[in-house]
């Protein structure tokens, strides 16, 4: 497959959301041993760009990743993030914690779970705003020079905020929702309808961060590039089991459902002209958006997994990204 550069290290153009196997998604569908075969295929495939996170399944997806990468961790560049705890398991829901001494605490919890000694890249997974943002990057930077990890990265951040951080220790990646029907970090028209809304930064959109990090040697690492599988064509009715988040996302919900799927016509129809898949239409539109970005799609199945590294060699055309760009803005927020 093709590859892209992160920190000077190529990876596959298209990595691995592990997120699902353990979290977020219905339960009823998750498969350890699955999911440990697929990530074995995923590295075998060049798929070699994984993204965990400390909440995820509170510990357990990073606890899989450190089972699936025995023998194979110098194969892949591994992500994992900090700064938040989960408050309740059964809905998801989670809080802020920027403080150094979580920062650090979680960092030799995700080392341990992860069976490694080094993370090569460690985001902030959300900032918290009653810490401020140079004082937990601070602290994510002693770690840096404490050996324990390589690279530093954001996610969900504005322009601004990259910038302060830049300032006190380099910005390898940010990490934000990117798809077709979430534009916010482009700042272009046609974004999400409420799509950064006040839970996350208050006070308006973050700017053009996809930009920011092209100027600053900095890849964009789109997050839910399928728009939760939603553009995939895959989900076609709001019936989800008490388990899987998208039963409370706004965007899921029968009436904004049913508009949306206005969305998926269109890439469907993109997808048809290529004798490709809507999903591969819709990570491969990520892809256009510059040479430093790389889509994170999640999945569980095989079947996926290959349809959507696929994605690496589809070349839209200057046609084709127009059609993609002018889809009707999402109905719905999109937390
Ligand atoms: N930084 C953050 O705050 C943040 C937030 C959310 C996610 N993330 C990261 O981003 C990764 C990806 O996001 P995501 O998993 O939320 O959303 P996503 O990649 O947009 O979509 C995943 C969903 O699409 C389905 N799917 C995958 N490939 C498909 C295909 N080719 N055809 C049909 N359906 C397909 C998956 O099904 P199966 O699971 O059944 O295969 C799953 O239900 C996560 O794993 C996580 O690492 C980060």
């Amino acid at each position: 497959m093709r590859t892209r550069t992160f920190a000077g290290t190529q990876v596959g153009a298209v990595g691995l959301g592990c997120m699902g196997m353990s979290w977020a998604y219905g339960e009823s569908e998750r498969d350890d041993a699955a999911s440990i075969a697929l990530i074995h295929e995923a590295v075998d495939l060049g798929v070699t760009f994984l993204d965990t996170a400390q909440v995820y399944g509170d510990g357990d997806n990073e606890a899989l990743l450190g089972r699936a990468l025995a023998g194979r961790r110098d194969r892949v560049v591994l992500a994992t993030k900090t700064g938040l705890r989960v408050t309740d398991r059964a809905t998801t829901s989670m809080g802020r914690d920027g403080s150094p001494e979580h920062v650090k605490r979680s960092l030799e919890d995700s080392l341990r779970r992860l069976d490694t000694d080094i993370v090569d890249l460690y985001y902030l997974h959300r900032v918290d705003p009653e810490v401020p943002l140079a004082e937990t990057w601070g602290a994510m930077a002693e770690l840096v020079a404490e050996g324990k990890v390589r690279h530093l990265g954001l996610s969900e951040v504005t322009v601004s905020q990259a910038q302060e951080a830049h300032d006190v220790h380099p910005v390898a990646a940010i990490q934000s929702e990117l798809s077709l029907w979430t534009r916010d970090p482009m700042d272009a028209p046609g974004g999400s309808a409420g799509g950064f809304s006040g839970d996350l930064i208050s006070g308006g959109g973050p700017g053009d961060v996809v930009g920011w990090c092209r100027d600053n040697n900095a890849v964009f690492v789109p997050f839910s590039p399928l728009g939760r599988g939603f553009l995939t064509g895959a989900v076609t009715a709001a019936d989800f089991e008490d388990s899987d988040y998208r039963g409370r996302n706004p965007r899921f919900q029968e009436e904004a459902l049913k508009a949306n799927l206005r969305i998926v016509d269109i890439v469907k129809g993109v997808a048809a002209r290529h004798g490709a898949t809507p999903a591969q239409v819709a990570i491969a539109w990520t892809l256009a958006q510059g040479d430093h970005v790389i889509p994170i799609p999640g999945t569980k199945k095989s079947k996926y997994l290959n349809e959507n590294a696929g994605a690496a060699d589809l070349d839209l055309t200057p046609a084709d990204l127009a059609e993609l760009n002018d889809v009707p803005a999402a109905v719905g927020s999109r937390y």
